[in-house]
C-alpha cells in the first residue's frame, strides 16, 4: 500500500489534520455564533458538544479510515455485513463526496474574498489606488478570479500528494497561522473598545444556552469544525501510521481545534468592538451582530482603514492569516473526491485533482455568477442538512455494522495498554448509543424547524 502516501510523523499528521479542521469555520464562524448566542454560554454547549458528540465522530471516521487503508466509499462498503448495508455504505460515502464537493465550491468563493483582500494592503501601500479600489469592490469578475486562484492553490498542493502536498504545506503554514493569530490578538486587545468585545464574548448569559436553535448552531459549528461526515477525517485517518496511537491523535486534532475556536474569539469579538468605538456599524437592522461574510470583509476593512499606515500592514498579515486557515482546509476537502477517483479509477493523481479541481472550480464560478440564489442555500443543504446527518451514519457504522472485535483491534495498533484507558471503556458504548440518538435529537429539532 505504499503507493497510498502516508503521512511521515505524528507532527505531520497533526498539522494536516488540524489544518483541516481549523479554517474560516474557526476564525469566522465560531466567535459570530458565540457573539450571537449568549457568549459564554455558546462556549459552554459548544464545548459539551465537541467533546460529547464531535469527538467522538471524529474518532469514528478516523478509525474507520486507518482500518480500510481506502477511500470513503471503499472503506464503508469494506465494513458491510450484506448487500442493504453495502449499498448503505457506498450511499454514504457518495454523499460524502458530493457534500464535501459542494462544501468547497463555496468555500473556495470565501477563500478568494480572502487572497483579494490579502492583495489589497500591499496594492494601496505601493499607493496603486485602482488597483486597490477594484480589489475592495464586491463585484463578479473580481470575485470569479480570485475563486478560480484559490482553487488553482488547492489544486497545485493536492496534486503534489499527500507528504509533499498536504503535510509539506500543513507543517509549514500552521505555525505561521498561530504565530500571526497570537500577535494580532495582543494588538487588538490594546484598543479602545476591546474589552466590551472581551465581555460580549466571555460573560455568559445563561437564558439562551438551553435554547434549541442555539443547540442547533452548535452543533453544526462543532460537525462543520471538525471536517465531519464528509470523509476528509476518515481519508486523513487513512494515511496515519499504524504505529500511532489513534485516541492521542483524536484526541489532539479536537484540542488543537477548539482552543484556535476560542482564541479566534479573543481577535474577532474585540475588533468587532473596536470597529464599533471607531464608529463602524456592527450590528444589523435587528440589532443582531453582523455575522456571515459581512463581518469579515466589511466591519474588520472598515476597522482597519480606521488605523492608518499600521491599518494596511494589521490588514495584510490578517487577511493572509484567513487565506492559509482556508488553504489547509480546502487541500482537505479536494483530497476526498481525488482519492476516491485514484484509488477506483485507476487514474493518475494529476489528471484525476487536474479533472475534478476544474470541475469544482466551474460549479464555484457558477455560484459566484448567482450568488444571491445559490450561495445561502448551498450553505445549509451541506453543513447544516448533509454533515450531521452523514455523521450519524459514520457512528451507526462503526457502533452498529463493523464487528466490534475489529474497531477494538484497530485500536490496539499502536497504543500498548489502550485497554486500560477510560476512552476504550466508554467510547465504544458512545458511539452505539449516545452519538446516534443525540445527533438524531438535534436533527429533529432542525428539520422541525
Ligand atoms: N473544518 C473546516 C473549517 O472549520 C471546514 C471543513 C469542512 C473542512 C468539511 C473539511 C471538510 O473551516
Amino acid at each position: 500500500m505504499a503507493d497510498r502516501g502516508e503521512f511521515s510523523s505524528r507532527f505531520g499528521f497533526l498539522m494536516a489534520a488540524a489544518g483541516s479542521a481549523i479554517g474560516l469555520g474557526n476564525i469566522w464562524g465560531f466567535p459570530t455564533n458565540a457573539a450571537s448566542n449568549g457568549g459564554a454560554a455558546f462556549l459552554l454547549v459548544y464545548l459539551v458538544l465537541v467533546f460529547g458528540l464531535a469527538w467522538p465522530a471524529l474518532m469514528a471516521e478516523l478509525i474507520i479510515g486507518r482500518h480500510a487503508q481506502a477511500n470513503a466509499v471503499r472503506a464503508l462498503q469494506g465494513l458491510a455485513r450484506g448487500p442493504f448495508t453495502r449499498r448503505l455504505g457506498t450511499f454514504v460515502g457518495f454523499a460524502g463526496i458530493l457534500t464535501v464537493s459542494l462544501i468547497l465550491s463555496f468555500y473556495a468563493i470565501i477563500g478568494g474574498w480572502m487572497l483579494a483582500w490579502a492583495v489589497e494592503a500591499p496594492a494601496r501601500l505601493l499607493g496603486l489606488d485602482a488597483v486597490s479600489s477594484w480589489l475592495r469592490t464586491d463585484a463578479v469578475p473580481r470575485n470569479a478570479l480570485f475563486d478560480a486562484l484559490f482553487m488553482g492553490l488547492t489544486i497545485l498542493i493536492i496534486m503534489a500528494g499527500v507528504r509533499n502536498g498536504i503535510e509539506k504545506w500543513g507543517t509549514r503554514l500552521m505555525p505561521s497561522l498561530i504565530l500571526i493569530l497570537l500577535c494580532l490578538i495582543a494588538y487588538v486587545l490594546t484598543l479602545e473598545g476591546a474589552m466590551d468585545g472581551l465581555a460580549a464574548y466571555l460573560i455568559p448569559d445563561f437564558s439562551e444556552a438551553l435554547d434549541p436553535q442555539l443547540i442547533i448552531n452548535a452543533l453544526g459549528q462543532a460537525f462543520f469544525s471538525l471536517s465531519l461526515g464528509v470523509g476528509t477525517m476518515l481519508i486523513y485517518g487513512s494515511y496515519i501510521s499504524q504505529r500511532e496511537s489513534l485516541s492521542t491523535v483524536g484526541w489532539m486534532v479536537a484540542a488543537l481545534d477548539t482552543s484556535f475556536a476560542f482564541l479566534a474569539g479573543l481577535l474577532i469579538l474585540p475588533a468587532m468592538y473596536v470597529a464599533l468605538a471607531s464608529g463602524v456599524e456592527i450590528f444589523d437592522a435587528d440589532g443582531a451582530l453582523v455575522a456571515g461574510p459581512g463581518l469579515i470583509v466589511v466591519v474588520l476593512p472598515a476597522l482597519f482603514d480606521t488605523m492608518g499606515g499600521a491599518g494596511g500592514f494589521i490588514s495584510f498579515a490578517f487577511f493572509i492569516l484567513m487565506s492559509i486557515a482556508a488553504l489547509t482546509s480546502s487541500i482537505s476537502m479536494l483530497e476526498v473526491p481525488v482519492a476516491y477517483v485514484v484509488e477506483t479509477r485507476g487514474i493518475s493523481r494529476h489528471r484525476a485533482t487536474l479533472g475534478i479541481g476544474m470541475l469544482i472550480t466551474v460549479i464555484s464560478l457558477t455560484i459566484v455568477a448567482n450568488f444571491g440564489v445559490l450561495f445561502d442555500s448551498v450553505v445549509t443543504l451541506t453543513t447544516e442538512y448533509s454533515q450531521p446527518l452523514l455523521g450519524l451514519f459514520f457512528a451507526v457504522f462503526v457502533g452498529w455494522i463493523w464487528h466490534r472485535k475489529g474497531v477494538l483491534e484497530e485500536l490496539q495498533k499502536g497504543h500498548a495498554g489502550v485497554e486500560h484507558t477510560l476512552f476504550w471503556k466508554w467510547w465504544p458504548f458512545y458511539i452505539r448509543y449516545i452519538c446516534p440518538l443525540a445527533i438524531l435529537a438535534v436533527y429533529v429539532q432542525l428539520l422541525r424547524g
